[in-house]
């Protein structure tokens, strides 16, 4: 990994404003999530302009332009448009780059994972060169503000990095670990206006083309799900979790991630935390959080990250790499 950006819209949304929204308190926000405030997005920002603004200052960082990219990848469940574009075309437009290969993953919150998962297995079968993975959210568009069970819980961002060949076998991604299993469809899902249920007055009384959630039955399968696949990730490897600088899993719920931190024998000072900032924010949010730590000037050179994530469909991944900067 090259480089990393972020991008958050400007208005925050806290745990007061929501008390004055739905039947909900920031005592019970706090105490079950560990989310404080989240960005929402304006009416004029889609997914793909946070992913743009990501994606600029991750090119920036790199040092390079955006003609020097020969592959996009955009991770995102709240894409501009229905079907058609994909975000990541809207966002090699506003680049301003064209013939360049472009499209988006849908993994949920584990998205930004597989699209490094894609980059890493391009460049190694010499398709590719320089990619921008970018994982970009406006999931304000696609949350019922109306059911206090999901709408405390997400957030707007995007993050991108840019991931390039290196004959340095110490600047290269280790390794990554992807996964899913599809009967648990049905517990984290937009039910509405897919094939299965196309829009229709009916579906769209029912705010079926919202997320719905069976929370409690997705925090077990996540804590179990999100300290397996990594146990498997660094056995393979051969690498054991004191080796680790910094472990940045997806940022779905504070209980969540100090629950895996622990079963992995990982300490505090391991473990990147921004869910109290920015909530649940998806494909962003692991991207989000490294721009974090680089920004505070934590993350240096040669840094070994630990990523993790599991989502909607279920889907799952974790991925262990070095930071490589082009520059210290
Ligand atoms: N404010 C106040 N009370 C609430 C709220 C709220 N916002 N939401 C629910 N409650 C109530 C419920 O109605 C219930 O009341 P009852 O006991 O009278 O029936 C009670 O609080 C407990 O509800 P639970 O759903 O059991 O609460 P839980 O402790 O499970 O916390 C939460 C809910 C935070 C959603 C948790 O289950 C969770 O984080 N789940 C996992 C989320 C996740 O990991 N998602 C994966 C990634 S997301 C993606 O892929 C897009």
């Amino acid at each position: 990994m090259r480089s990393i950006g972020a991008y958050v819209p400007k208005k925050v949304l806290t745990n007061e404003d929501l008390e004055k929204m739905v039947d909900t308190s920031d005592e019970w926000i706090t105490k079950r999530t560990g989310i404080k405030t989240r960005h929402i997005a304006s009416e004029e920002e889609n997914t793909s302009d946070l992913g743009l603004e990501a994606a600029k200052l991750a090119l920036k960082r790199a040092g390079l332009e955006a003609e020097d990219i020969d592959l996009l990848i955009c991770a995102t469940i709240s894409p501009d448009y229905f079907c058609m574009p994909s975000t990541a075309c809207m966002i090699a437009k506003k680049l301003g780059i064209a013939n360049v290969p472009a499209m988006d993953i849908s993994a949920a919150c584990s998205g930004f994972i597989y699209a490094l998962s894609t980059a890493k297995a391009y460049i190694e079968s010499g398709m590719a060169k320089t990619v921008l993975i970018v994982g970009a959210e406006k999931l304000s568009a696609i949350v019922d503000w109306s059911d206090r069970t999901t709408c405390i819980l997400f957030g707007d961002g995007a993050g991108a990095a840019v991931v390039a060949a290196t004959d340095k076998k110490e600047e290269a991604i280790i390794d990554t670990n992807i996964s899913a299993d599809g009967k648990f469809y049905d517990y984290l899902i937009t039910p509405g206006c897919g094939t299965e249920r196309p829009c229709s007055e009916e579906v769209l009384k029912e705010r079926a083309c919202f997320i719905k959630m069976k929370g409690n039955e997705t925090f077990k399968v996540a804590v179990k799900t999100l300290t397996n696949d990594v146990k498997e990730l660094l056995e393979k490897n051969g690498i054991s979790s004191e080796h680790i600088t910094y472990f940045v899993p997806h940022q779905a719920n504070y209980r969540i991630l100090s629950a895996v931190a622990n079963a992995l024998g990982l300490n505090e000072k391991q473990c990147v935390i921004t869910v109290d900032k920015y909530g649940n924010t998806s494909s962003a949010s692991i991207p989000m959080a490294i721009n974090e730590i680089f920004e505070e000037g934590k993350l240096k050179k040669g840094d070994l990250l630990l990523l993790d994530a599991f989502g909607g469909g279920f889907t799952w991944g974790s991925a262990i790499l070095p930071f490589s900067p082009t520059t210290p």
